[in-house]
């Protein structure tokens, strides 16, 4: 949020989600003001509030029904790709090459922001946060990061990064001084601001059909203004879908809400590792959660429980693992071991070599109840060498700002659902 608005008071209240405290600042009135100006109309009465379990969000003043529309944003107040094509710095941009969505829209959101008052989308720009949660803005690393997550904060930083250079690279006279600001184009598009451009959109753009008749950008990507102040809860039921009748892009509920809750939408069905990286939060008791194994945690658990004679990593056993696409993330949930990592415990533990047979047994499911038995002995000595491995996690890891305290909360649900996994391995 800008930090200049003046503050009005505002009264706590509380509900099912805790405490919370309708948004009534500057910046946010004037975006209410500029949405209604440009043709916006409101469905029903969402209020912007800051609630003490997931920050700020929207509040519905009404009891929802199933089927009320929530938003209803017309087309010309979406960012999306054809928004940058008509845009002055387009013309900055090397044409011959390629852009995927989430970079054009970033770079446009930095030089739309640079423009500040002077930009059409100010009023929108000023209630972003300033600051994210996400990993790629912790100012300090934490002590004693697990490497696995280390790596995917990595993974992201080099997308960001390489997506930055491509700009860089591609912006076509970049000592041009901007008439606005004085600063060169390489000046304006820094590596700073770009990360902030970048983060929002891979924490608030929407999914859309890929818009036609742009010939060297791939997007399906759009910021939406008022709609991105929706939290995520995988349990939400929304139905989100572009009207091209009415040009505009909506979202109903599926289900009734109670006045005064908030009102939540569904990213996607993210894992909590997904919902930490590109969101920097998690939830409790996420049902899209699971555990990642690899195929030397579940060989190792064999050779220790199995006689090592049954052990029998043939060539054969490999190849037909590779071949069926059964060492891609097999992972434990809280149903147990999924399907992959039961059937790489099989293929590996079981005395069968025919490979039709094999088949047939891993695709089907049916173990006979020696089978099953075999593979939960494995599986729960792999839960438990797992649990083991995140309580070290939890009592090494040091966060040095409150947001890496996201990391807790992840490693503790982590230990969460290896529990109710081991429970299903007994
Ligand atoms: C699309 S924005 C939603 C609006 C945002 N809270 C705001 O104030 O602008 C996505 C960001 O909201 C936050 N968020 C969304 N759902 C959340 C939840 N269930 N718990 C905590 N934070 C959440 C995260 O910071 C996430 O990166
Ligand atoms: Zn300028």
């Amino acid at each position: 949020m800008g930090r200049t608005g003046r503050k009005r008071k505002s009264k706590k209240l509380s509900g099912e989600d805790g405490l919370y405290k309708v948004v009534r600042d500057t910046e946010t009135i004037e975006l209410m003001q500029w949405l209604t100006r440009n043709g916006w109309k409101k469905e029903v009465t969402l209020y912007p509030t800051e609630f003490s379990t997931t920050g700020r969000g929207l509040m519905t003043k009404t009891a929802l029904k199933k089927g009320d529309i929530l938003v209803k944003i017309p087309f010309h107040l979406l960012i999306t790709a054809h928004t940058v094509c008509k845009s002055e710095i387009y013309d900055y941009l090397d044409k011959n090459v390629k852009y995927d969505g989430h970079e054009i829209l970033a770079f446009y959101l930095v030089w739309e922001r640079h423009l500040n008052k002077d930009s059409f989308w100010y009023p929108y720009i000023n209630t972003l946060p300033q600051q994210l949660s996400t990993p790629l803005f912790w100012s300090k690393e934490p002590v004693n990061l697990p490497k696995f997550i280390s790596e995917e904060i990595e993974g992201s930083r080099n997308s960001m990064k390489e997506s930055h250079n491509h700009f860089l690279n591609h912006i076509v006279c970049k000592q041009k001084v901007c008439d606005h600001c004085k600063l060169a184009l390489d000046e304006i598009f820094n590596e700073k601001d770009f990360i902030w451009a970048w983060c929002i959109v891979n924490t608030r753009a929407i999914y859309i059909p890929p818009e036609k008749d742009l010939h060297n950008i791939s997007n399906s990507l759009a910021l939406a203004p008022f709609l991105d102040l929706f939290n995520h809860v995988p349990s939400a039921q929304v139905e989100a879908m572009l009207i091209p009748t009415e040009n505009s892009y909506q979202v109903k509920t599926l289900v009734p809400v109670s006045k005064y809750d908030q009102v939540f939408i569904e990213y996607g069905a993210h894992s909590n590792l997904k919902l930490l990286i590109d969101y920097g939060f998690t939830v409790p008791n996420n049902q899209h959660d699971a555990i990642a194994l690899s195929l030397d945690d579940i060989y190792e658990v064999i050779k220790q429980v199995a006689q090592v004679s049954r052990v029998n990593m043939s060539q054969e056993k490999y190849k037909f693992l590779k071949q069926h696409n059964l060492m891609k993330k097999p992972c434990l949930t809280r149903e147990g071991l999924c399907w992959k990592a039961m059937s790489i415990v099989f293929i590996l533990t079981s005395e069968i070599t025919n490979i039709k047979l094999l088949e047939s047994k891993v695709y089907s499911s049916l173990y006979t109840p020696d089978e099953i038995n075999a593979i939960n002995t494995v599986g729960a000595i792999l839960v438990q060498n797992k649990i083991d491995e995140f309580k070290k996690h939890v009592a090494l890891f040091v966060p040095t700002e409150d947001d890496q305290n996201a990391v807790l909360a992840y490693l503790k649900e982590c230990l969460d659902l290896l529990s109710e996994c081991l429970e299903k391995c007994k």
